[in-house]
């Protein structure tokens, strides 16, 4: 199996041809249909009793195999490998024993296919999703977004990647085949049954969000990883419900970035750390070329302070875990073997990325500002929390408009937000749907700057994102399009327990 042992694998998808209907693809094609059941399993995460997890299966009905691939033994994915421009037709069939959608993250798509909780159905239901990718190449992702189900359905397991490839991106010749490799960081808890544990502290995990004592790497905990010496491609995503990670190589090699949620930047950056936030994703170039076989590399998360749920913070009484965030981990163990294709040295250019003028926001003398505070037990967005279907005046936006949004996070101890005699020092990681957006502009409040000098430099704000942290104390504006459809979309912290508790607004695009 590999995975009991922590070693990753990654196989093409066995194709389950459709058993009635015989289907001779047109020539050029570039249809893909799938057959998706979300349904409750068991894997073997470690030695022992096998985990019970909830999962989706894929099978493809039309298209090609290659558009699937499946983690073997691991509770994620599957990964959809598809190129700009090609339709999709997915069946979700809900074999849960609860209500459930699923949400293309950071996918331009009408309402209807984008997985709105109202979409949500019920147990032994199906849902059919039908729309064309029109996103350039990047990482995207889809998981559950049922209403104050989303946090507990990704937890138990289900999320997947979503991989859109173009041909501006194929023209660079990048890692490919085994030299991409899609790395889903998430954390977890066991109990002594190899069982997950959810929200073990009650509300207070539910104040802080969930944060797991374990490490896990595309299902597998404590990984391993054997790669070849060459240049890789990893595609991060941080699945994680409520982590931030402070990623970096445990030798002090600088990252690479390559591309962000919406895909390639223009240029490679260099960073010394990375922080990534949940839901964000980050691409990173990596060349093993010159490291000796049998040399091992890591990918460790870097400490740091000044976060409610921190060691630093408050003690044991913020919280339980007993790996608070901002604690110090591993994440995955690279093990450098045998010499592999040979390096094309990374293109100094990436992607050409029409920079929003802010000149051209319609709004830009008075930004739609949004102000993350707490209130009572809860994370409000301008004093309110969510509501099925309630869109307020000042979240109607129209369809074609540049606007400049701003999040303003006043969860800062300095900020006199705190509840009572506890002060919150919480992040909020702000996802717009629907949209790919450009990063403005940040200002953190003299006073109030808790986590951000040990974070803000990790910042990847260069190109196309969809989700954006916004620390404690800390203002963030971006420059958002709203360009190809009209209908009611969720805006959120990606905290999952946050937005499950109501840190979620609708907006609508109207025309
Ligand atoms: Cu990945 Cu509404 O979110
Ligand atoms: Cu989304
Ligand atoms: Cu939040």
């Amino acid at each position: 199996m590999g995975l009991g042992a922590g070693t990753l694998t990654l196989n093409a998808c066995g194709l389950i041809p459709p058993a009635s209907t015989p289907f001779t693809p047109p020539p050029g094609s570039l249809s893909l249909v799938v057959d998706l059941t979300a349904e409750r399993a068991t894997v073997p995460i470690f030695s022992g009793a096998e985990t019970s997890i909830w999962r989706y299966q894929a099978s493809v009905q039309e298209g090609s195999g290659e558009s699937i691939q499946t983690l073997s033994g691991s509770y994620l994915g599957p990964i959809f490998r598809v190129k700009k421009g090609q339709h999709i037709q997915v069946r979700l069939k809900n074999e849960l024993p609860d209500p459930t959608i699923i949400h293309w993250h950071g996918l331009r798509i009408p309402e209807e296919m984008d997985g709105h909780p109202r979409y949500a159905i019920e147990p032994g239901a199906s849902y059919e999703y039908d729309f064309q990718v029109i996103n350039r190449a990047g990482t995207y992702w889809f998981h559950p977004h049922p209403h104050q189900l989303t946090a507990p359905q990704v937890y138990y397991g289900l999320a997947g990647l979503f991989i859109v490839s173009d041909d501006e991106e194929s023209a660079l010749g990048l890692p490919s085949g085994e030299y991409d490799l899609p790395l889903v960081i998430q954390d977890r808890t066991f109990d002594s049954q190899n069982q997950m544990v959810y929200l073990e502290n009650g509300m207070m995990d539910q104040m802080i969000g969930f944060l797991g004592d374990k490490i896990l790497v595309n299902g597998a905990p404590n990984a391993n990883l054997e790669v070849k010496a060459s240049a890789y491609r990893l595609r991060l995503l941080n699945g994680s419900n409520s982590r931030i990670y402070k990623l970096a190589w445990q030798d002090g090699t600088p990252l690479r970035v390559i591309a962000t949620d919406g895909g390639l930047l223009e240029a490679p950056v260099v960073r010394d750390y990375i922080t990534l936030a949940p839901a964000e994703r980050v691409e990173l170039w990596a060349d093993f070329s010159g490291r000796a076989t049998g040399s091992e590399m890591r990918l460790v998360s870097l400490p740091f302070s000044g976060l409610s749920g921190n060691s630093m913070m408050g003690g044991g009484m913020m919280g339980s875990s007993s790996l608070p965030n901002g604690a110090s981990f591993n994440i995955l163990n690279l093990k450098i073997g045998e010499k592999g294709a040979d390096v094309i040295p990374l293109p100094s250019r990436l992607s050409t990325i029409e920079r929003h003028d802010v000149k051209d926001a319609v709004n830009q003398n008075n930004p739609r500002s949004f102000t993350l505070a707490m209130q009572g037990m809860v994370h409000t967005i301008n004093g309110l929390v969510f509501e099925m279907d309630a869109v307020a005046r000042d979240e109607t936006v129209r369809l074609g408009d540049l606007e400049i949004w701003e999040f303003a996070n006043l969860e800062s101890g300095g900020g006199g937000m705190g509840m009572g005699m506890m002060n919150m020092e919480m992040p909020h990681p702000m996802h717009i749907h629907g949209v790919q957006f450009q990063v403005l502009g940040r200002q953190i409040t003299g006073g109030n700057e808790s986590a951000y000098p040990e974070l803000s430099a990790g910042f990847v704000d260069d190109g196309w994102k969809d989700t954006v942290l916004v620390l404690p104390g800390e203002k963030v504006q971006v420059l958002v399009r709203f360009e190809n459809y009209v209908g009611t979309f969720l805006y959120h912290c990606h905290n999952l327990e946050h937005e499950d508790a109501g840190m979620m607004r609708n907006y609508k695009i109207k025309s």
